[in-house]
């Protein structure tokens, strides 16, 4: 391990250590709850180990996208302005410029899942039930 890396780690232990000990000390802060603690305990993993049970298809996916994703990036993914896109750029990476999107860099769908629900929409973040972000994913695979 480089000395660089001990030094973060030992940092890292140190607050972990004193860290609640001055969140006492100067009255900040409390204990997280269990509840909050298991909302966000959660993650999926490329094989799809953690996947919620539920379904969703990519007709429902496109209207979800449009009501609650498209203002940033587009109807069709292709992104407005500078938020991303998510669509299109396959066969692009070998490029000087590649497009990195869900179709052309993410391998796994399960990793947009875990993505999307966790993060998005941007602001919003957890509001979407787990047959929204099925409908959604599908939506995405259709455009690629
Ligand atoms: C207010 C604007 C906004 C809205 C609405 C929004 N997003 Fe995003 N989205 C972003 C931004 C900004 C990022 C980049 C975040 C980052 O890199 O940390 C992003 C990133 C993403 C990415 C990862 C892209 C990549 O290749 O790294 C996905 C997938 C995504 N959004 C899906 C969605 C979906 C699905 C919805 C609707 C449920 C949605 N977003 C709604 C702004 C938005």
């Amino acid at each position: 391990m480089s000395k660089y890396l001990k030094s973060i780690t030992l940092a890292f232990a140190v607050f972990a250590i004193t860290g609640p000990a001055f969140a006492e000390k100067f009255g900040l802060g409390r204990p997280a709850l269990l509840a909050e603690v298991a909302a966000w305990d959660w993650d999926i993993n490329a094989l799809g180990e953690g996947l919620p049970s539920g379904s969703g298809d990519a007709l429902v996916g496109e209207e979800i996208f449009a009501e609650k994703c498209a203002a940033c990036h587009g109807d069709f993914a292709e992104g407005i302005d500078n938020w991303p896109k998510l669509a299109g750029g396959a066969d692009t990476l070998d490029h000087e410029d590649p497009l990195k999107t869900v179709g052309s860099y993410w391998p796994h769908l399960t990793t947009a899942y875990d993505y999307i629900k966790r993060s998005m929409p941007y602001g919003n973040a957890g509001s979407l039930t787990d047959d929204e972000v099925y409908a959604i994913v599908a939506y995405i695979l259709v455009l690629k």
